[in-house]
Protein backbone atom coordinates (compact mmCIF):
# COMPACT_ATOMS: atom_id res chain seq x y z
CA UNK A 1 0.00 0.00 0.00
CA UNK A 2 1.30 3.65 -0.94
CA UNK A 3 1.91 5.71 2.36
CA UNK A 4 -0.24 8.38 2.44
CA UNK A 5 1.22 12.13 1.48
CA UNK A 6 1.47 15.07 3.98
CA UNK A 7 0.01 18.32 3.52
CA UNK A 8 0.98 20.84 6.12
CA UNK A 9 -1.38 24.61 5.54
CA UNK A 10 -0.64 27.77 7.90
CA UNK A 11 -3.40 29.88 7.78
CA UNK A 12 -3.74 33.70 7.75
CA UNK A 13 -5.95 36.04 7.84
CA UNK A 14 -9.96 36.13 8.44
CA UNK A 15 -12.18 33.54 9.21
CA UNK A 16 -12.82 32.46 5.94
CA UNK A 17 -9.34 31.75 5.59
CA UNK A 18 -9.90 29.45 8.43
CA UNK A 19 -12.57 27.65 6.33
CA UNK A 20 -11.34 27.40 3.13
CA UNK A 21 -7.82 25.75 4.61
CA UNK A 22 -10.60 22.84 5.56
CA UNK A 23 -12.06 22.94 2.27
CA UNK A 24 -8.49 22.66 0.49
CA UNK A 25 -7.49 19.94 3.03
CA UNK A 26 -10.50 18.45 1.90
CA UNK A 27 -9.51 18.96 -1.85
CA UNK A 28 -6.21 17.07 -0.90
CA UNK A 29 -7.71 14.72 0.53
CA UNK A 30 -8.86 13.10 -2.93
CA UNK A 31 -5.01 13.47 -4.39
CA UNK A 32 -4.26 11.00 -1.30
CA UNK A 33 -3.02 13.82 1.29
CA UNK A 34 -3.85 13.44 5.15
CA UNK A 35 -2.83 16.69 7.43
CA UNK A 36 -0.26 17.09 9.25
CA UNK A 37 0.66 19.57 12.55
CA UNK A 38 4.86 20.32 11.32
CA UNK A 39 6.14 21.44 7.92
CA UNK A 40 9.25 19.33 8.65
CA UNK A 41 7.06 15.65 7.29
CA UNK A 42 5.26 17.76 4.97
CA UNK A 43 5.14 16.20 0.77
CA UNK A 44 2.87 19.58 0.34
CA UNK A 45 3.18 23.04 2.03
CA UNK A 46 0.52 25.54 1.78
CA UNK A 47 -0.08 29.23 2.75
CA UNK A 48 -3.44 30.56 3.05
CA UNK A 49 -2.49 33.99 2.59
CA UNK A 50 -4.15 37.98 3.61
CA UNK A 51 -3.66 40.88 1.69
CA UNK A 52 -6.01 43.26 3.62
CA UNK A 53 -2.31 45.39 4.89
CA UNK A 54 0.92 45.63 3.93
CA UNK A 55 2.22 43.67 7.02
CA UNK A 56 0.12 40.75 6.26
CA UNK A 57 1.29 40.38 2.65
CA UNK A 58 4.68 40.85 3.73
CA UNK A 59 4.35 38.00 6.11
CA UNK A 60 4.02 35.79 3.63
CA UNK A 61 7.40 36.38 1.33
CA UNK A 62 9.51 36.34 4.93
CA UNK A 63 7.40 32.80 5.73
CA UNK A 64 8.72 31.31 2.28
CA UNK A 65 11.94 32.50 2.80
CA UNK A 66 12.17 30.36 6.18
CA UNK A 67 10.17 27.48 3.95
CA UNK A 68 13.35 27.00 2.01
CA UNK A 69 15.19 24.82 4.01
CA UNK A 70 12.81 21.99 4.01
CA UNK A 71 12.56 22.18 -0.12
CA UNK A 72 16.94 22.41 0.22
CA UNK A 73 16.68 19.34 2.35
CA UNK A 74 13.74 17.48 0.57
CA UNK A 75 13.58 18.86 -2.90
CA UNK A 76 10.33 16.38 -3.55
CA UNK A 77 8.48 18.79 -0.87
CA UNK A 78 5.85 20.89 -2.93
CA UNK A 79 5.28 24.77 -1.94
CA UNK A 80 2.29 26.35 -2.85
CA UNK A 81 0.74 29.80 -1.73
CA UNK A 82 -3.20 29.80 -1.79
CA UNK A 83 -5.49 33.24 -0.38
CA UNK A 84 -5.73 36.77 -1.12
CA UNK A 85 -1.81 37.38 -1.47
CA UNK A 86 -1.79 34.70 -4.31
CA UNK A 87 -5.13 36.63 -5.80
CA UNK A 88 -3.41 39.41 -5.78
CA UNK A 89 0.09 38.88 -6.78
CA UNK A 90 -0.48 35.69 -9.04
CA UNK A 91 3.01 34.79 -10.89
CA UNK A 92 4.54 37.93 -9.34
CA UNK A 93 4.92 35.21 -6.43
CA UNK A 94 6.61 32.75 -8.42
CA UNK A 95 9.26 35.51 -9.67
CA UNK A 96 9.92 36.52 -6.39
CA UNK A 97 10.72 33.43 -4.78
CA UNK A 98 10.75 30.96 -7.86
CA UNK A 99 10.56 27.53 -4.80
CA UNK A 100 7.03 28.28 -5.42
CA UNK A 101 5.27 25.58 -7.26
CA UNK A 102 2.23 26.69 -6.84
CA UNK A 103 -0.03 29.45 -6.42
CA UNK A 104 -4.24 29.30 -6.41
CA UNK A 105 -6.89 32.22 -5.60
CA UNK A 106 -9.46 31.59 -2.85
CA UNK A 107 -11.87 30.95 -6.15
CA UNK A 108 -10.17 27.81 -7.57
CA UNK A 109 -9.68 25.47 -4.73
CA UNK A 110 -11.39 22.41 -5.94
CA UNK A 111 -8.97 22.41 -8.90
CA UNK A 112 -6.15 22.07 -6.56
CA UNK A 113 -5.69 18.01 -6.79
CA UNK A 114 -5.10 18.96 -10.59
CA UNK A 115 -2.51 21.50 -9.77
CA UNK A 116 -1.21 19.66 -7.52
CA UNK A 117 -0.86 16.94 -9.90
CA UNK A 118 0.69 19.52 -12.34
CA UNK A 119 3.34 20.48 -9.82
CA UNK A 120 4.42 16.81 -9.32
CA UNK A 121 5.32 16.81 -12.80
CA UNK A 122 7.75 19.68 -12.17
CA UNK A 123 5.56 22.47 -13.89
CA UNK A 124 4.80 25.74 -12.18
CA UNK A 125 0.86 25.67 -11.25
CA UNK A 126 -1.06 28.78 -11.74
CA UNK A 127 -4.40 29.76 -11.41
CA UNK A 128 -6.47 33.02 -10.23
CA UNK A 129 -9.13 33.01 -12.57
CA UNK A 130 -12.40 33.43 -11.00
CA UNK A 131 -14.33 30.21 -12.72
CA UNK A 132 -18.54 30.60 -13.61
CA UNK A 133 -18.63 26.84 -11.23
CA UNK A 134 -19.33 27.15 -8.08
CA UNK A 135 -16.27 25.88 -6.01
CA UNK A 136 -18.06 24.66 -3.14
CA UNK A 137 -20.19 22.32 -4.70
CA UNK A 138 -16.99 20.92 -5.48
CA UNK A 139 -15.29 20.04 -1.88
CA UNK A 140 -18.03 17.98 -0.94
CA UNK A 141 -15.92 15.12 -0.20
CA UNK A 142 -15.94 15.12 4.03
CA UNK A 143 -14.19 12.94 6.24
CA UNK A 144 -17.30 12.25 8.33
CA UNK A 145 -14.69 12.58 11.80
CA UNK A 146 -15.76 14.14 14.72
CA UNK A 147 -14.96 17.80 15.63
CA UNK A 148 -14.57 20.78 17.71
CA UNK A 149 -17.80 22.17 18.83
CA UNK A 150 -17.58 25.36 17.39
CA UNK A 151 -17.20 25.56 13.60
CA UNK A 152 -17.62 28.29 10.89
CA UNK A 153 -19.25 27.73 7.56
CA UNK A 154 -19.14 30.32 4.86
CA UNK A 155 -22.59 30.87 3.42
CA UNK A 156 -21.30 34.05 1.29
CA UNK A 157 -17.81 35.44 -0.41
CA UNK A 158 -17.09 38.75 -1.96
CA UNK A 159 -18.07 42.05 -1.84
CA UNK A 160 -19.32 45.19 -4.02
CA UNK A 161 -19.35 47.12 -1.76
CA UNK A 162 -15.77 48.90 -2.53
CA UNK A 163 -14.36 50.48 0.51
CA UNK A 164 -11.40 52.87 -0.62
CA UNK A 165 -9.29 51.40 1.16
CA UNK A 166 -9.94 47.54 0.93
CA UNK A 167 -8.36 44.78 -1.21
CA UNK A 168 -11.30 42.09 -0.45
CA UNK A 169 -13.77 43.27 -3.65
CA UNK A 170 -10.39 42.33 -5.64
CA UNK A 171 -9.10 39.46 -3.98
CA UNK A 172 -12.76 37.83 -3.26
CA UNK A 173 -14.21 39.18 -6.01
CA UNK A 174 -18.83 39.89 -6.46
CA UNK A 175 -20.40 39.21 -4.09
CA UNK A 176 -22.07 35.31 -4.18
CA UNK A 177 -24.43 33.68 -1.92
CA UNK A 178 -24.51 30.01 -1.44
CA UNK A 179 -28.12 28.16 -1.78
CA UNK A 180 -29.99 27.66 1.51
CA UNK A 181 -30.19 23.97 0.87
CA UNK A 182 -26.60 23.35 0.20
CA UNK A 183 -25.66 25.75 3.44
CA UNK A 184 -28.75 23.84 5.87
CA UNK A 185 -27.03 20.30 4.54
CA UNK A 186 -23.49 21.25 5.19
CA UNK A 187 -25.07 22.56 8.84
CA UNK A 188 -26.70 18.95 9.55
CA UNK A 189 -23.24 17.02 8.24
CA UNK A 190 -21.39 19.27 10.90
CA UNK A 191 -23.98 18.90 13.41
CA UNK A 192 -23.82 15.20 12.92
CA UNK A 193 -19.75 15.54 13.58
CA UNK A 194 -20.44 16.77 17.29
CA UNK A 195 -20.82 20.72 16.06
CA UNK A 196 -22.98 22.58 18.45
CA UNK A 197 -22.37 26.08 17.38
CA UNK A 198 -21.86 27.38 13.58
CA UNK A 199 -20.92 30.93 13.09
CA UNK A 200 -21.95 31.63 9.51
CA UNK A 201 -19.38 33.32 7.46
CA UNK A 202 -19.14 36.39 4.46
CA UNK A 203 -17.40 39.72 3.72
CA UNK A 204 -20.94 41.01 3.98
CA UNK A 205 -23.13 38.60 5.36
CA UNK A 206 -25.87 40.55 5.66
CA UNK A 207 -26.16 41.35 2.26
CA UNK A 208 -27.01 37.22 1.75
CA UNK A 209 -29.57 36.74 -0.41
CA UNK A 210 -28.97 33.12 -1.58
CA UNK A 211 -31.93 31.04 -3.63
CA UNK A 212 -33.95 28.97 -1.21
CA UNK A 213 -35.69 25.64 -2.30
CA UNK A 214 -38.77 27.18 -4.23
CA UNK A 215 -36.62 29.35 -5.85
CA UNK A 216 -36.89 32.85 -4.64
CA UNK A 217 -34.36 34.58 -2.97
CA UNK A 218 -33.93 34.31 1.20
CA UNK A 219 -32.64 37.43 3.63
CA UNK A 220 -30.04 36.32 6.16
CA UNK A 221 -32.83 36.23 8.79
CA UNK A 222 -35.02 33.45 6.80
CA UNK A 223 -31.15 31.22 6.15
CA UNK A 224 -30.85 31.87 10.02
CA UNK A 225 -34.60 30.60 10.51
CA UNK A 226 -34.07 27.76 8.33
CA UNK A 227 -30.56 26.80 10.37
CA UNK A 228 -32.60 27.15 13.69
CA UNK A 229 -34.81 24.00 12.72
CA UNK A 230 -31.36 21.96 12.67
CA UNK A 231 -32.03 19.79 15.83
CA UNK A 232 -29.02 19.28 17.50
CA UNK A 233 -27.94 23.21 16.16
CA UNK A 234 -27.81 25.17 19.36
CA UNK A 235 -26.02 28.33 18.46
CA UNK A 236 -25.74 30.69 15.70
CA UNK A 237 -23.42 33.80 15.29
CA UNK A 238 -22.58 35.60 11.65
CA UNK A 239 -19.97 37.65 10.14
CA UNK A 240 -18.80 39.93 9.14
CA UNK A 241 -21.73 42.85 8.87
CA UNK A 242 -22.13 46.01 6.88
CA UNK A 243 -24.16 48.90 8.40
CA UNK A 244 -26.18 49.35 5.64
CA UNK A 245 -27.48 45.50 5.37
CA UNK A 246 -28.87 45.74 8.86
CA UNK A 247 -32.48 44.69 7.38
CA UNK A 248 -35.27 45.19 9.82
CA UNK A 249 -35.89 41.22 9.97
CA UNK A 250 -32.28 40.34 10.72
CA UNK A 251 -32.74 42.90 13.71
CA UNK A 252 -35.97 41.38 14.84
CA UNK A 253 -34.57 37.77 14.93
CA UNK A 254 -32.06 39.14 17.63
CA UNK A 255 -35.36 39.56 19.73
CA UNK A 256 -37.06 36.91 18.54
CA UNK A 257 -34.37 33.83 18.05
CA UNK A 258 -33.20 31.08 20.46
CA UNK A 259 -30.25 30.16 18.47
CA UNK A 260 -29.11 33.39 17.30
CA UNK A 261 -26.53 34.45 20.21
CA UNK A 262 -26.27 38.30 21.27
CA UNK A 263 -23.28 39.25 20.03
CA UNK A 264 -22.62 41.53 17.15
CA UNK A 265 -19.72 42.17 14.90
CA UNK A 266 -20.35 45.51 13.03
CA UNK A 267 -17.45 47.31 11.71
CA UNK A 268 -18.18 51.89 11.55
CA UNK A 269 -14.35 52.50 10.50
CA UNK A 270 -14.47 55.58 11.47
CA UNK A 271 -16.99 58.45 13.86
CA UNK A 272 -16.21 61.11 11.36
CA UNK A 273 -18.84 61.59 8.14
CA UNK A 274 -16.52 63.38 6.03
CA UNK A 275 -14.02 60.22 6.42
CA UNK A 276 -16.63 57.93 5.86
CA UNK A 277 -17.67 59.69 2.75
CA UNK A 278 -13.81 59.40 1.27
CA UNK A 279 -13.77 55.92 2.58
CA UNK A 280 -16.61 55.15 0.14
CA UNK A 281 -18.31 53.59 3.61
CA UNK A 282 -22.12 55.09 2.24
CA UNK A 283 -23.23 55.47 5.56
CA UNK A 284 -22.93 57.95 7.97
CA UNK A 285 -21.87 58.21 12.08
CA UNK A 286 -25.94 59.18 13.01
CA UNK A 287 -27.12 56.12 10.55
CA UNK A 288 -25.02 53.42 12.05
CA UNK A 289 -25.96 54.63 15.74
CA UNK A 290 -29.53 54.59 14.64
CA UNK A 291 -29.06 51.02 13.68
CA UNK A 292 -27.45 50.04 17.47
CA UNK A 293 -30.04 52.04 19.18
CA UNK A 294 -32.56 49.52 17.01
CA UNK A 295 -31.19 46.33 17.69
CA UNK A 296 -30.57 47.69 21.77
CA UNK A 297 -34.09 48.37 21.38
CA UNK A 298 -34.92 44.42 20.99
CA UNK A 299 -31.90 43.12 22.72
CA UNK A 300 -30.58 45.00 25.14
CA UNK A 301 -27.95 42.81 26.56
CA UNK A 302 -26.02 42.49 23.01
CA UNK A 303 -22.11 42.39 23.27
CA UNK A 304 -21.15 44.98 20.19
CA UNK A 305 -18.12 45.02 18.80
CA UNK A 306 -16.39 46.84 15.55
CA UNK A 307 -13.47 47.55 13.53
CA UNK A 308 -11.68 50.86 13.31
CA UNK A 309 -9.50 52.32 10.90
CA UNK A 310 -7.05 55.60 12.22
CA UNK A 311 -4.95 57.86 10.29
CA UNK A 312 -6.85 56.94 6.83
CA UNK A 313 -5.59 59.87 4.40
CA UNK A 314 -6.89 63.64 5.07
CA UNK A 315 -8.07 62.22 8.89
CA UNK A 316 -7.72 65.66 11.09
CA UNK A 317 -7.22 65.71 14.91
CA UNK A 318 -11.08 66.41 14.67
CA UNK A 319 -12.27 63.58 12.16
CA UNK A 320 -9.98 61.25 14.99
CA UNK A 321 -12.20 63.21 17.75
CA UNK A 322 -15.25 62.20 15.96
CA UNK A 323 -14.61 58.83 16.13
CA UNK A 324 -13.61 58.65 20.03
CA UNK A 325 -16.86 60.49 20.24
CA UNK A 326 -18.70 57.39 18.68
CA UNK A 327 -16.68 54.42 20.63
CA UNK A 328 -17.88 56.58 24.26
CA UNK A 329 -21.68 56.46 22.66
CA UNK A 330 -21.61 52.73 21.40
CA UNK A 331 -19.75 51.37 24.45
CA UNK A 332 -17.83 48.44 22.74
CA UNK A 333 -17.38 44.60 24.27
CA UNK A 334 -14.62 44.16 21.57
CA UNK A 335 -13.25 46.19 18.96
CA UNK A 336 -10.13 45.22 16.09
CA UNK A 337 -8.44 48.53 15.13
CA UNK A 338 -5.74 48.95 12.66
CA UNK A 339 -3.70 51.73 11.52
CA UNK A 340 -4.24 52.71 7.80
CA UNK A 341 -2.74 50.41 4.96
CA UNK A 342 -2.03 51.68 1.57
CA UNK A 343 -3.10 49.22 -0.71
CA UNK A 344 -1.92 49.23 -4.03
CA UNK A 345 -4.96 49.72 -6.92
CA UNK A 346 -7.40 51.01 -4.31
CA UNK A 347 -8.52 54.32 -4.74
CA UNK A 348 -7.27 55.57 -1.21
CA UNK A 349 -3.63 54.79 -2.23
CA UNK A 350 -2.85 58.00 -4.42
CA UNK A 351 -4.68 60.41 -1.60
CA UNK A 352 -2.01 62.56 1.08
CA UNK A 353 -1.26 60.15 3.86
CA UNK A 354 -1.62 60.91 7.53
CA UNK A 355 2.09 60.76 9.30
CA UNK A 356 3.07 58.02 11.13
CA UNK A 357 3.59 59.46 14.40
CA UNK A 358 0.53 60.79 14.17
CA UNK A 359 -1.22 57.87 12.97
CA UNK A 360 0.42 55.84 16.20
CA UNK A 361 -0.30 58.37 18.43
CA UNK A 362 -4.52 57.82 17.60
CA UNK A 363 -4.46 54.28 17.45
CA UNK A 364 -2.64 54.26 21.11
CA UNK A 365 -5.87 56.64 22.43
CA UNK A 366 -8.25 54.51 20.62
CA UNK A 367 -6.87 51.15 21.89
CA UNK A 368 -6.84 52.59 25.50
CA UNK A 369 -10.28 53.62 25.26
CA UNK A 370 -11.47 50.48 23.79
CA UNK A 371 -9.63 48.14 26.48
CA UNK A 372 -11.13 50.52 29.13
CA UNK A 373 -14.59 49.41 27.94
CA UNK A 374 -14.24 46.23 27.57
CA UNK A 375 -12.88 45.73 31.01
CA UNK A 376 -15.58 47.65 32.50
CA UNK A 377 -18.15 45.55 30.66
CA UNK A 378 -16.25 42.20 31.18
CA UNK A 379 -15.96 43.39 35.01
CA UNK A 380 -19.97 44.17 35.52
CA UNK A 381 -20.58 40.45 34.40
CA UNK A 382 -18.83 39.20 38.22
CA UNK A 383 -21.72 37.73 40.04
CA UNK A 384 -23.79 37.17 36.44
CA UNK A 385 -25.07 33.43 35.44
CA UNK A 386 -24.02 32.37 31.30
CA UNK A 387 -24.32 29.98 29.63
CA UNK A 388 -21.19 28.44 28.42
CA UNK A 389 -20.50 25.96 25.00
CA UNK A 390 -17.56 24.09 26.37
CA UNK A 391 -14.68 23.87 23.37
CA UNK A 392 -11.91 21.85 25.58
CA UNK A 393 -10.10 20.87 28.62
CA UNK A 394 -8.09 23.80 30.43
CA UNK A 395 -4.60 23.52 31.92
CA UNK A 396 -5.82 22.51 35.63
CA UNK A 397 -7.66 19.92 36.67
CA UNK A 398 -11.15 20.19 36.76
CA UNK A 399 -11.13 23.15 34.42
CA UNK A 400 -12.97 23.53 31.40
CA UNK A 401 -13.03 26.18 28.63
CA UNK A 402 -15.33 27.28 26.39
CA UNK A 403 -17.31 30.29 25.30
CA UNK A 404 -20.32 32.05 26.88
CA UNK A 405 -23.36 33.73 24.84
CA UNK A 406 -21.59 36.61 24.49
CA UNK A 407 -18.53 35.11 22.59
CA UNK A 408 -16.35 35.40 26.48
CA UNK A 409 -13.89 33.06 26.74
CA UNK A 410 -14.93 31.17 30.26
CA UNK A 411 -12.72 28.96 32.29
CA UNK A 412 -15.17 27.06 34.40
CA UNK A 413 -13.42 25.37 37.73
CA UNK A 414 -14.35 22.17 39.42
CA UNK A 415 -16.12 21.81 36.04
CA UNK A 416 -18.20 17.89 35.20
CA UNK A 417 -19.25 19.29 31.69
CA UNK A 418 -18.10 17.27 29.14
CA UNK A 419 -16.73 18.81 25.45
CA UNK A 420 -19.96 19.95 23.38
CA UNK A 421 -22.04 20.29 26.48
CA UNK A 422 -23.98 24.08 26.98
CA UNK A 423 -23.90 24.27 30.86
CA UNK A 424 -24.81 27.26 32.72
CA UNK A 425 -22.55 28.94 34.80
CA UNK A 426 -21.91 31.76 37.71
CA UNK A 427 -18.96 34.42 36.67
CA UNK A 428 -16.86 34.69 39.67
CA UNK A 429 -13.98 37.32 38.29
CA UNK A 430 -12.53 38.87 35.55
CA UNK A 431 -9.55 38.91 34.04
CA UNK A 432 -7.52 40.85 30.63
CA UNK A 433 -8.82 38.35 28.50
CA UNK A 434 -11.54 36.30 29.81
CA UNK A 435 -13.47 35.22 33.00
CA UNK A 436 -13.12 32.63 35.31
CA UNK A 437 -16.56 30.67 36.63
CA UNK A 438 -18.40 27.88 38.88
CA UNK A 439 -21.07 25.61 37.61
CA UNK A 440 -24.59 26.27 38.91
N1 LIG B 1 -16.26 43.33 5.69
C1 LIG B 1 -15.03 42.63 5.84
C2 LIG B 1 -13.90 43.45 6.26
C3 LIG B 1 -12.66 42.73 5.94
S1 LIG B 1 -11.28 43.53 6.34
C4 LIG B 1 -15.13 41.38 6.63
O1 LIG B 1 -15.85 40.48 6.28
O2 LIG B 1 -14.43 41.18 7.64
C5 LIG B 1 -11.34 43.61 8.12
C6 LIG B 1 -10.99 44.97 8.61
O3 LIG B 1 -9.68 45.29 8.22
C7 LIG B 1 -11.85 46.08 8.05
O4 LIG B 1 -13.06 46.18 8.71
C8 LIG B 1 -10.97 47.27 8.26
O5 LIG B 1 -11.15 47.83 9.55
C9 LIG B 1 -9.56 46.70 8.18
N2 LIG B 1 -8.91 47.10 6.93
C10 LIG B 1 -9.26 46.81 5.68
N3 LIG B 1 -8.42 47.39 4.79
C11 LIG B 1 -7.52 48.08 5.51
C12 LIG B 1 -6.40 48.91 5.18
N4 LIG B 1 -6.06 49.17 3.92
N5 LIG B 1 -5.67 49.44 6.21
C13 LIG B 1 -6.01 49.20 7.49
N6 LIG B 1 -7.06 48.44 7.85
C14 LIG B 1 -7.81 47.89 6.89
FE1 LIG C 1 -13.80 45.65 2.36
FE2 LIG C 1 -15.72 47.47 2.65
FE3 LIG C 1 -16.27 45.16 1.44
FE4 LIG C 1 -15.78 45.15 4.07
S1 LIG C 1 -17.50 46.18 3.05
S2 LIG C 1 -14.93 43.76 2.56
S3 LIG C 1 -14.27 46.78 4.27
S4 LIG C 1 -14.89 46.74 0.69
FE1 LIG D 1 -7.34 38.83 4.39
FE2 LIG D 1 -8.53 37.96 2.23
FE3 LIG D 1 -9.67 37.62 4.59
S1 LIG D 1 -7.38 39.83 2.41
S2 LIG D 1 -9.00 39.41 5.71
S3 LIG D 1 -7.78 36.73 3.93
S4 LIG D 1 -10.70 38.09 2.67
Amino acid sequence: MSQAKKLYIKTYGCQMNVYDSERMAEALGTSGYVTTDTPEDADMILLNTCHIREKAAEKVYSELGRLKVHKVENPEVKIGVAGCVAQAEGAEIMRRQPMVDLVVGPQSYHRLPELEARAGQGQKALDTDFPEEDKFEHLTARPKARRAPAAFLTVQEGCDKFCAFCVVPYTRGVEVSRPVGRIVTEARDLVERGVREITLLGQNVNAYHGVGNDGDDRTLAQLIAALEMVDGLERIRFTTSHPNDMQDDLIAAFGESDKLMPYLHLPVQSGSDKILKRMNRSHTAESYIRVIERIRAVRPDILLSGDFIVGFPEETDADFQATIDLIEQVNYGQAYSFKYSTRPGTPAAERAQVEDAVANARLQQLQALITKQQRALQEAMVGRDVSVLVERKGRLDGQMLGKSQYLHAVHINDSSAGIGDIVKVRITSSSTNSLAAIEN
